[in-house]
């Protein structure tokens, strides 16, 4: 047992103050230190810092690591120009991404307080980084191919890597998952069989969704950027689906969709209604330069959002604090205080609900993963412990994963 004390703990109910926990792998008690120490004697009792935060540890629902090599190779500003970019160098970036490079950034995840990451992962590579990383990997197996000629092949591939994920070793924290590429780049006769494995096994499921105007011309019309990209890459005219063909192949199983920065308010709803999630990429979306996700309609609608960094292929870090920092910027209109209070949310229990993990919340029962954040002063009013605990921290200052210190 181990008891582990802070200033404030993040709990259901806000910040509280003169709280510890006792801990194995999973919350067993809240309570005074006192009550905790007498009750447990035996327990190796943590320190923190003055002025720290306990916070459960943090969830980063999408990243793409096998891009970690990149920094001046991909074309930002445009989606059209960037996709074309990753074309253009994908094979080196994928070359220049080993083992090192990927163990690296899971590690800077780790320092900014991420205990558990969904990897989307197109070929498998990180499978061995991904069981070596000290968090809970969401091992996003995904699944990409429009060209029906070449889909069988692909899903078969898909299918090795699925059962690869499934049977890692219980330690290595490995939770195998399902990912769709996007409704342009698979076709839905193999979509919907990936979408029944994911029902069947009960597996995550994610996918890219209306991420840019290109994307939504292209399902909608068969117009517009895409249209030259698909008659130089793949000898078509025509796209493989339409929207709505597309969020309807999701429809008995809740699916955490990425970007949907182009969704109109009735696709919204419609998400909503299905039980769906969405993962929102601050700096991604405006790197790549596809509009604002209206965060301040998902509430009314009923439609949780986790804030995720994406991949390396469209951002200059994976903190997710540096992403929450930057969320507050490009969300502009918004009141600060509460808008950072749903930041945390989005990335602590919200994020766990979306993955159905048992983390995410500093509660009796749940999984022990914690992020101790330490504030460089005395926080002069609790209501703005979520903004300064966004705004001041550059690095967490101890982390544990199942129960287990890993800073
Ligand atoms: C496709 O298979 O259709 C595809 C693959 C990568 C990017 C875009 C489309
Ligand atoms: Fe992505």
């Amino acid at each position: 047992m181990k008891i582990i004390q802070s200033d404030y703990i993040y709990t259901p109910l806000g910040y509280q103050e003169n709280l510890a926990v006792a801990f194995t792998d999973t919350i067993k008690e809240i309570a005074t230190l006192d009550t905790l120490k007498s009750k447990y004697p035996q327990a190796e009792v943590i320190e923190t810092a003055a002025n720290s935060v306990l916070y459960p540890g943090f969830i980063n629902t999408h990243v793409h690591l096998e891009f970690s090599a990149n920094k001046t190779s991909l074309k930002y500003g445009s989606f059209m120009p960037w996709l074309d970019s990753v074309i253009e160098h994908r094979e080196d970036l994928v070359g220049d991404c080993d083992n090192t490079v990927m163990m690296g950034e899971c590690e800077a995840m780790m320092r900014s307080g991420v205990t558990t990451f969904g990897a989307i992962s197109s070929f498998g590579n990180e499978l061995e980084v991904c069981e070596k990383a000290p968090q809970r990997v969401v091992f996003y197996n995904e699944l990409i191919g429009s060209n029906a000629q070449y889909a069988d092949m692909l899903y078969g591939d898909f299918m090795e890597r699925v059962k690869a994920s499934q049977s890692c070793d219980k330690a290595s924290l490995i939770i195998p998952a399902i990912a769709i590429h996007s409704p342009y780049s698979v076709h839905p006769i193999i979509l919907q069989k990936a979408v029944n494995v994911a029902k069947q096994y009960k597996l995550p499921l994610s996918a890219h969704f209306l991420e840019s105007q290109a994307e939504r011309e292209w399902l909608e019309k068969g117009e517009g950027e895409l249209k030259s990209f698909f008659k130089k890459y793949f000898n078509t005219e025509v796209p493989v689906t339409n929207i709505q063909e597309f969020m309807y192949a999701f429809d008995t199983y809740p699916t955490h969709f990425t970007h949907c920065v182009q969704a109109n308010k009735v696709e919204l709803e419609y998400l909503a209604q299905k039980g769906h999630t969405i993962a929102h990429c601050p700096r991604s979306n405006r790197y790549l330069g596809v509009g604002r996700l209206p965060i301040e309609i998902l509430k009314d609608l009923g439609l949780k959002y986790s804030v995720a960094t994406d991949g390396l292929s469209s951002n200059d870090s994976l903190n997710i604090l540096d992403e929450l920092r930057a969320g507050l910027m490009l969300h502009h209109q918004a009141p600060i205080e509460k808008l950072a209070h749903s930041f945390i949310e989005s990335i602590t229990s919200n994020a766990a609900d979306i993955l159905g993990l048992n983390n995410g919340r500093i509660a009796v029962g749940k999984l022990a993963d914690f992020a101790v954040v330490t504030l460089p002063e005395v926080p002069k009013r609790e209501e703005e412990i979520a903004l300064w605990t966004v705004l001041h921290t550059k690095e967490v200052s101890q982390v544990f994963v199942d129960g287990e210190k890993v800073l």
